[in-house]
């Protein structure tokens, strides 16, 4: 089908959408238009939270297939689908289930409590203990049985940043995200450079060099109260290009200068950008690609999400 013109796109998306009584959900990163038609924009906590309280029939989530998955896991009954369906992960990608599974028999010993960051599948998920984000990371670990070795899989930034924050050791798997990993320390330098007085502002999958020089490292939500109530006016950004968005929507009188596209021409995540309003239209309106997953395997996958949001409300 042709794509028609914005305007009229954005019509049929609502007319759609009350149609199918559809919650539309969307992460920071998707595109500024994504995030204007969403009922509801946020990080990936903030997201599963809306994900397991909503009563919509369907939900529409603008994201990534991890973040889709796990809206269906959390509330099973409903129709989930991702616009586009092979808006994937790298660092979903950085750890196959059937390589941990393999991993966990062969350390069996060790009993491992195993943390699992949500950017991961739900075959992950159900070999976890517990699921974290980055919004709420140091708290699960904080939370963590402390007679038993952790293995936090599969982002080794992140888990590197949480040992950072609460001194806690644990065994980390050597994931990472390609976006965040190509920011390097010298590309930031160079912006504080030119803007001296800005504060740096990076999420934790962002490798220790670059968080080094952060004046805050925290989440996608957290940048948005932080700059709301920094005395600075000026931020450098070190994260996927779609947060701008946000952070302009919300925090309007201040400035937002991107991490180093120019360096590294990597901030935009090419999976997050795979979605468009003419596939969240199609989607809406074909009721396709759909989240589906094995009933035994989608009940495994919930404990440790579940366990996550107790603890981190
Ligand atoms: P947040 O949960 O902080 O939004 O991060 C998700 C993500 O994919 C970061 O790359
Ligand atoms: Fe995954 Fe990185 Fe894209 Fe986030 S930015 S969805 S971690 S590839």
């Amino acid at each position: 089908m042709v794509a028609t013109a914005t305007p009229s796109l954005i019509e049929d998306i609502r007319r759609l959408k009350q149609e199918r009584n559809a919650l539309i959900l969307a992460h920071n990163y998707q595109t500024r238009d994504i995030q204007e038609i969403a009922d509801f924009v946020g990080d990936s906590l903030g997201l599963a939270y809306k994900a397991k309280e909503t009563n919509a029939d369907v939900i529409a989530f603008c994201g990534v297939h991890f973040m889709a998955e796990t809206a269906k896991i959390v509330n099973p009954t409903k129709t989930v689908i991702l616009p586009d369906r092979d808006a994937g992960c790298s660092l979903e990608q950085s750890c196959p289930g059937p390589q941990l599974e393999s991993f966990l028999k062969a350390n069996a010993e060790k009993n491992y409590y195993v943390i699992a960051y949500i950017n991961c599948s739900g075959h992950v998920k159900a070999l976890s203990d517990c699921i974290c984000t980055s919004g709420n990371a140091v708290k699960i670990v904080e939370a963590a049985p402390k007679d038993r070795p952790i293995l936090f899989v599969p982002d080794q930034n992140l888990g590197s940043w949480v040992m950072e924050q609460t001194g806690r050791k644990m065994d980390l798997w050597k994931g990472s995200c390609y976006v965040h990993v190509e920011f390097t320390r010298d590309s930031i330098q160079a912006i504080k450079d030119e803007y001296p007085d800005a504060k740096v502002v990076a999420h934790p999958e962002c490798t220790y060099a670059v968080r080094m020089l952060a004046d805050e490292v925290c989440s996608t939500e957290k940048m948005v109260g932080y700059c709301k109530n920094s005395d600075s006016n000026t931020f450098i950004i070190v994260t996927e290009s779609g947060m701008l968005h946000r952070l302009e929507r919300e925090v309007p009188n201040k400035r937002f200068i991107p991490g180093p596209t120019g360096h590294c021409a990597c901030a935009d995540c090419r999976y997050m950008k795979l979605n468009t309003l003419q596939k969240l239209r199609d989607a809406l309106r074909d009721l396709t690609p759909q989240v589906e997953m094995p009933e035994d395997l989608r009940a495994r996958a919930e404990k440790p999400i579940l366990r996550m949001l107790e603890l981190s409300r």
